[in-house]
């Protein structure tokens, strides 16, 4: 390539350069010494020399997050024929068309675009009202959950360190966006009245927000998160719903995130064990037992037993926080046995002839890919 050389002047740009590297070492210099006093300093925790964010490239954690988040990518338009979603490609669209051409008659009316129309239908056909609103009922919680963790993701961004972990939080960013809207479509497509979030779910949630630094990965990926995984694996093989597996696949890989983070920057010894932490972590799970009986009718309308679908999500709970170093103020074990007694006790007073059960043992996830996702997450405690 040839360029044609432009005339600048040699003292000018010597003297441009002095200046530069003379302020840079003021204003850097001040900023690092504003930094050490807790005063502020510089915002980015961005190390330009590196070419690298705090923490370094993390590349582990890039492949398991980011490349996988890619690799799996899935659009909405694709799942959901019926909804107003135009997010394929036009690769993807013609890929879909080829698919179609090279059907037989009778898997085409299988596998033809469904209307918003026709879905309407398909939900009428498959499940009475009651039955309608009880699925509301339990995809709305989880959409409102949806909305909360895409703020508490976006928060998290600047809380991590390193390249690979940025990157892992940006994916989980923008799935959890995805999740919001498409699940919004499709709860408004059973037409039926979406209820406001419940209060003990409003205290989960908030309080996740408003939790400090790594412990908002403890309120949303280990627990709303497993709440959510939980939720999906329990409908994803209902018809209409089979959508869900992808967010299923999706939130599997978000349960994974404080696990993988923790393993290169583990939590200090002081955020693990400080008392008012653990303490705040309790008061962060325990609304989910009075969450849990009060979605008792709805999860009883579709044939699920509640606390079933509490044990299993409070295992894998107790796993996932076991694993990431988020400490609770007794161990997982006897806090296992504290919420099996409330299961048990509450089930005594509510129903005639209970015979003590163990629920913490339950599995409510159904589906022969999610039971299989769930087995990488969780190993042996699924
Ligand atoms: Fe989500
Ligand atoms: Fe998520």
């Amino acid at each position: 390539m040839h360029f044609q050389k432009l005339p600048y002047n040699e003292r000018a740009a010597r003297a441009n350069r002095v200046v530069e590297d003379a302020t840079n070492r003021a204003v850097r210099g001040v900023d690092k010494v504003l930094g050490q006093m807790h005063l502020g300093g510089r915002a980015a925790e961005y190390d330009d020399e590196h070419y690298e964010f705090l923490g370094g490239p993390s590349d582990s954690m890039r492949r398991k997050h980011y490349d996988r988040s890619l690799h799996l990518l899935w659009k909405a338009e694709q799942m959901l024929p019926w909804s107003t979603f135009h997010d394929a490609t036009d690769d993807e669209r013609a890929l879909m068309e080829m698919a179609e051409k090279a059907m037989r008659d009778d898997e085409k009316v299988q596998r033809d675009r469904i209307t918003s129309a026709e879905f309407r239908a398909l939900l009428n056909r498959e499940y009475t009202p009651d039955q309608k609103r009880a699925i509301v009922a339990i995809l709305s919680a989880i959409g409102h959950g949806e909305a909360y963790a895409w703020l508490v993701s976006a928060s998290m961004l600047p809380e991590v360190k390193s390249t690979g972990a940025k990157a892992a939080v940006t994916m989980q960013v923008m799935e959890e966006a995805k999740h919001f809207v498409v699940l919004r479509e499709l709860v408004q497509a059973f037409e039926v009245e979406v209820p406001r979030l419940q209060v003990w779910e409003y205290l989960i949630l908030e309080s996740s927000l408003k939790a400090r630094g790594l412990d908002r990965f403890f309120g949303m990926n280990v627990l709303i998160e497993t709440i959510a995984l939980s939720i999906f694996g329990l409908l994803a093989d209902k018809p209409g719903l089979e959508v869900l597996r992808l967010f299923h696949l999706d939130e599997s890989r978000h349960t994974a995130l404080p696990y993988n983070y923790t393993k290169e920057f583990p939590l200090t010894r002081w955020d693990r064990r400080n008392p008012v932490r653990r303490l705040r972590r309790l008061q962060m799970v325990l609304p989910a037992l009075p969450f849990v009986m009060r979605m008792e009718p709805e999860l009883c309308e579709l044939g699920i037993e509640p606390f079933d679908f509490a044990g299993s999500v409070m295992r894998k709970v107790m796993t996932l926080a076991d694993r990431a170093g988020f400490d609770l103020p007794t161990s997982s074990a006897s806090l296992a046995r504290f919420f099996n007694e409330v299961f048990n006790g509450y089930c005594r007073a509510t129903r005639d002839g209970h015979v003590w059960k163990d629920f913490m043992r339950a599995e409510t996830t159904n589906g022969v890919e999610t039971s299989a996702v769930e087995r990488e997450i969780f190993g042996a405690a699924s």
